[in-house]
């Protein structure tokens, strides 16, 4: 018993030293979406692939125009957090390099796998405002209004049909996440397409997950890209693709399928599987099945 009771006590004083270095991570949390934020800005990712190989901080200080000693506090955080690596020199003298991982090429401009638009939407004060309403909104026991709307007047759709600068960062990040989900889709159930001639795509953003899938669909004579009007007025031109504007709550145009993607997803996973189950019953579906992808997203279907 005193053995157990002195272990205890060990394991506590552990505890209690863990902690008093874990908090530090709360205290400075936001410094690492700031710096990731940063480096997209500065263009390091890029600079390093259009190098072609690893690169020294003299060289990618050059070529991204800015002075080394900050330049080398960032790249020092960057790969702390295994976000570059750091190549060490064969010959003693030579400068240590920087190097892309899986990770950087995220952070690319336009790549397939670029996230870096999402990231700069989710860390622009536009979107990190509400958030530091969360407690207000907890406390309101889900009385008050929405938090984008509660911070900025309005809700996120009229905010961005009144700044196209916030609109613009939105249909690039959700543009961002069609190129990598699509792809999974299409490897996973592009059966789901078959004998489908015309599909609309409600709360399509700019086009880009179905100019993927029409493409991947050569069946498909007929895709509308659907939104709303300051969407799809400066939505991607793509063959066999439709821009069309509207609101879904007035009326969504006919066609054999309708894909709804990342639109109705404001709830937790059990209640949103609870409120398709329904909404799809209402809508004269007799059964529908959810099929998981290699994505965040999984596929659901409904069948007359
Ligand atoms: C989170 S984005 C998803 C975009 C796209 N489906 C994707 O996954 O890449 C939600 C989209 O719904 C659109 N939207 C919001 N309210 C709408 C409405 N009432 N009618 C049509 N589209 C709407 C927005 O403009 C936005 O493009």
């Amino acid at each position: 018993m005193e053995h157990t009771q002195r272990q205890l006590t060990l394991l506590e004083k552990e505890e209690e030293e863990q902690a008093k270095v874990e908090v530090w991570k709360y205290v400075f949390g936001f410094s690492k979406i700031a710096v990731v934020k940063c480096a997209i800005e500065l263009g390091i990712a890029d600079a390093i692939e259009s190098h072609g190989s690893p690169i020294s901080l003299l060289e990618l200080s050059a070529t991204i125009k800015c002075d080394p000693s900050s330049l080398y506090r960032i790249m020092r955080f960057l790969i702390h957090h295994h976000i570059f690596k750091e190549i060490h020199p064969k010959i003693k003298l030579d400068p240590k390099s920087y190097a892309q991982t899986p990770l950087s090429r995220c952070l690319l401009k336009s790549s397939k796998n670029s996230m870096a638009a999402f990231i700069m939407l989710e860390s622009s004060p536009v979107m990190l405002a509400p958030w530091h309403g969360l407690s207000a909104r907890v406390q309101a026991n889900g009385t008050s209004s929405p938090a984008f709307e509660a911070v900025h007047g309005e809700d996120v759709w009229s905010f961005a049909a009144a700044n196209p600068g916030h609109s613009e960062l939105i249909n690039e990040a959700m543009a961002c996440d069609a190129r990598l989900s699509l792809p999974a889709l299409i490897e996973s159930c592009l059966e789901v397409f078959n004998g489908i001639e015309t599909i609309v795509d409600v709360g399509g953003g700019d086009g880009t997950s179905l100019s993927l899938l029409v493409k991947a669909c050569p069946w498909i004579a007929r895709g509308i890209n659907f939104d709303l009007p300051h969407v799809v007025c400066v939505a991607k031109e793509s063959e066999r693709v439709e821009n069309v504007g509207g609101d879904m709550f007035d009326s969504i145009p006919k066609a054999d399928a309708a894909i709804i993607k990342s639109v109705l997803h404001d709830w937790g996973d059990e209640e949103t599987l609870k409120e398709w189950g329904y909404v799809l019953t209402e809508a004269g579906f007799s059964r529908h099945s959810v099929t998981p992808i290699n994505a965040v997203q999984s596929v659901i279907q409904a069948f007359p």
